[in-house]
């Protein structure tokens, strides 16, 4: 929903005539955002939670956002430290429980999905579904075709066996290389971890790809966007699929 009127939403909502909203806004019945709203030309944004003498009303539709996540920030709810995707997005998504789909590092830079839909969210997250993510890490040491086959046949780690993975080599350099990674499942460090396993520790981290989803041309870190119904469609196919790769 792009902005609405205030009177037309409430109309829309089929919970009173256009003429019968006015009056409900000028009698003070309705609140955006827990605010008295007096002015029925008001706009209504996604994501704002309108009553109607106290009865949520209107749009509360599950919601599905893109955000581009900076590094620094924590991949949380809020944090009483630190600052977290949250408090870079409009608080209506916090009202509205729209959550991050799993987590990325303080320090990884990149693709976030961000829902109130906990049954999608859900699925997003079953290695099972093989929901493939795309990374691009820059490592310190020269990658080279056996760390390519570690990724292709699993590397067990101290407390888990990370599943076959695919490392493309885009640059290799006798200080650093760049690998492209693909993964299925999202364990805590796991892609710093398996490059840690094959000797090379990574010095950035940036999720390109989630699924079906990149981050679009033009998108800067700490930007979101609300995602279309083409993009939703494509990102439940992708749970729905045996294999999706990013
Ligand atoms: N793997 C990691 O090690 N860190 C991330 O943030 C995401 C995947």
């Amino acid at each position: 929903m792009s902005a609405v009127r205030l009177d037309k939403y409430l109309a829309q909502s089929g919970q009173r005539t256009r003429s019968e909203a006015v009056r409900a806004v000028r009698a003070g019945q309705v609140r955006v955002n827990d605010v008295i709203a007096r002015d029925p030309a008001a706009k209504v944004k996604d994501g704002d939670v309108v009553t109607l003498m106290g009865e949520v009303i209107g749009d509360d539709a599950l919601q599905y956002y893109l955000f581009y996540k900076p590094s620094g920030v924590l991949t949380a709810a809020r944090d009483s430290h630190a600052q977290t995707v949250m408090d870079l997005l409009p608080e209506a998504l916090s009202r509205r429980k729209v959550l991050p789909v799993g987590r990325l590092d303080k320090d990884t830079t990149g693709l976030l999905i961000l829902t109130n839909d906990g049954t999608l969210a859900h699925s997003l997250l079953d290695p099972k579904r093989h929901v493939w993510k795309r990374y691009i890490a820059r490592v310190e040491g020269r990658l080279d075709e056996s760390d390519v086959r570690a990724f292709e046949e699993g590397i067990q780690l101290s407390d888990f066996e990370a599943k076959p993975a695919k490392l493309a080599i885009l640059e290799a350099g006798d200080e650093t290389s760049i690998g492209e990674v693909l993964v299925r499942e999202g364990k805590f460090h796991q892609v710093k971890r398996m490059f840690g396993a094959c000797g090379h520790e990574v010095l950035t981290l940036h999720r390109a790809a989630f699924g079906p989803l990149t981050i679009p041309e033009g998108m800067q870190p700490g930007d979101h966007i609300k995602l279309t119904d083409e993009q939703l469609s494509l990102l439940r196919a992708a749970v729905a699929s045996e294999e999706t790769h990013a």
